[in-house]
């Protein structure tokens, strides 16, 4: 008997050890929203028919897959972030709350539209793809949720570990990824600018490794010298023979650096880098020769308003005096 209640209570005292970690670890990142945690009802809806019709708020048309109170995930996520709501980062064209913030857009930038429809300038929304550049990956259609994980993830941003299935990679605040300005706790308009405007956070790695995941052609194991298909990424910039030209990289003047993309003087701001060792905010923002390029050095993670989501106008066809401002930066030629 003794014996019975023993083993009882020690299943007991590991339940509850599982419990307690397994339910602050998931609310804890639950969208960064810290203590001021998003309710669940935000984005699901228990009983789709219970009135007899469709819930305030809801889409008509459901029950929708999922519970959620749109009918597709895109348009779910959509919802708030379109710049409607001013506390939300907007991630859909046109995006106009980091006007005066002193960058010129957000860490991803953003969608050219809200889904189905195919651009040129970065990542499509809700269109299948039959092939993907530089990926083995096939028929895919992306939503928020093949990035993003809803719930919330230790990782920056919350990406996804696996975007593409398999043991992925983490890339963890504090550790591979620093930010200055943490997001507002409540969320306010001006706290959302400060936290999501590119120059908040600062990279150190695995951002790049993360975009391999999905575009694994381009794998640091697979885009090596001998089978080079792309520019490498995680490399420093006055690495022994490079025909790079890092004391221009290193003074930020003359070919490639400006105050503005597309005004009519050549030259942009400074590309995003990432140093290998930096240990906090500040010291992964020291411009130096070894800086190393990483694919948000050329590339927004969502989209913008260049071809191939590039920061900077490079295959425009009217060959804009900044068209080649990015490469100069580190070649100048
Ligand atoms: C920001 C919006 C959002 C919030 C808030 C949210 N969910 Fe979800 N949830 C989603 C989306 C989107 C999916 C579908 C995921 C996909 O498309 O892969 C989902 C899927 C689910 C699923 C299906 C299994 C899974 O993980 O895919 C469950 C269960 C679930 N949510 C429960 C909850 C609970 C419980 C809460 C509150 C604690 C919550 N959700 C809060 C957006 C949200
Ligand atoms: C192809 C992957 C991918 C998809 C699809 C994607 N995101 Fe992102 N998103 C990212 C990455 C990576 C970052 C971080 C970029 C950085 O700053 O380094 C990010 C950043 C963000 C941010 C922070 C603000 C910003 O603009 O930097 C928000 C908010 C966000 N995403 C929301 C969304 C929503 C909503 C959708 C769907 C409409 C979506 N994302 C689809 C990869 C993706
Ligand atoms: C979930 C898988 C996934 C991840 C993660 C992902 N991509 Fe993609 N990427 C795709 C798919 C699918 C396409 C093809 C459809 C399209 O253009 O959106 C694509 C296309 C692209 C294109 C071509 C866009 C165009 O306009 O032709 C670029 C550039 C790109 N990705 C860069 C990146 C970068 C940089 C990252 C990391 C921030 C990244 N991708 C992460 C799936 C992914
Ligand atoms: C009800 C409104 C609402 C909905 C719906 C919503 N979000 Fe958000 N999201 C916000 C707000 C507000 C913030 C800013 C949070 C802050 O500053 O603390 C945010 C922040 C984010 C961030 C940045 C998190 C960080 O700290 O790095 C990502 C990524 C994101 N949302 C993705 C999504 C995705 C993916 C969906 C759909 C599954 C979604 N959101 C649905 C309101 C919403
Ligand atoms: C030095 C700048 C630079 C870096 C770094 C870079 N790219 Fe690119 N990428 C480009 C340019 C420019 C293009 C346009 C096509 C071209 O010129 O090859 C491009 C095109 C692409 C395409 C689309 C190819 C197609 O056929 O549509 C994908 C996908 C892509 N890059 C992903 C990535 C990923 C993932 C990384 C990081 C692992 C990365 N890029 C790093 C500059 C860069
Ligand atoms: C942030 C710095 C940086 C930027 C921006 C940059 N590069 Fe590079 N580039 C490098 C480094 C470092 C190397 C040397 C490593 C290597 O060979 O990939 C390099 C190498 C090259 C090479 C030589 C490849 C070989 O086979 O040896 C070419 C060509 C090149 N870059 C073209 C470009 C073009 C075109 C752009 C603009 C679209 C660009 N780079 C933007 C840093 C940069």
């Amino acid at each position: 008997m003794i014996k019975k209640q023993k083993i009882l209570s020690g299943l007991l005292a590991i339940l509850t050890l599982c419990l307690i970690y397994a339910l602050p670890a998931n609310a804890a990142h639950y969208h960064d929203l810290e203590k001021n945690r998003q309710p669940c009802s935000d984005c699901h809806v228990q009983h789709y028919s219970e009135g007899g019709g469709t819930p305030s708020g809801v889409e008509t048309g459901g029950p929708f897959a999922e519970l959620l109170i749109r009918s597709t995930t895109n348009k779910l996520c959509l919802f708030c972030h379109d710049g409607s709501d001013p506390k939300a980062p907007d991630v859909l064209n046109p995006v106009t709350m980091y006007d005066g913030s002193g960058d010129e857009h957000s860490g991803a930038g953003f969608f050219n539209n809200s889904g189905g429809v195919t651009t040129e300038n970065g990542h499509d929304l809700g269109v299948d793809t039959v092939s993907i550049p530089f990926s083995s990956m096939t028929n895919i259609s992306l939503t928020c949720a093949s990035c993003h994980d809803p719930h919330g993830t230790a990782n920056y941003r919350n990406v996804l570990t696996s975007p593409a299935g398999g043991t992925g990679i983490a890339v963890e605040p504090a550790l591979d990824v620093f930010r200055d300005a943490p997001p507002g706790d409540p969320p306010s308009a001006s706290a959302s600018i400060a936290a999501y405007k590119e120059s908040n956070l600062g990279y150190k790695a695995k951002s790049s490794l993360w975009c391999t995941e999905c575009h694994d052609g381009l794998k640091t194991t697979v885009n090596v010298p001998g089978n080079r298909v792309h520019h490498f990424v995680d490399i420093p910039i006055n690495g022994t023979g490079y025909p790079t030209d890092s004391a221009h990289w290193v003074a930020g003047t003359g070919s490639g650096f400006g105050t503005a993309t597309g005004d009519l003087t050549e030259g942009v701001p400074r590309l995003r880098f990432q140093v290998s060792g930096a240990t906090d905010y500040i010291s992964s923002k020291v411009i130096a020769s070894n800086n190393e390029v990483i694919c948000a050095s050329c590339h927004m993670a969502h989209g913008g308003k260049y071809k191939k989501g590039l920061v900077w106008p490079y295959l425009e066809p009217d060959s804009p005096v900044d068209a080649n401002s990015g490469c100069n930066q580190c070649h100048n030629f």
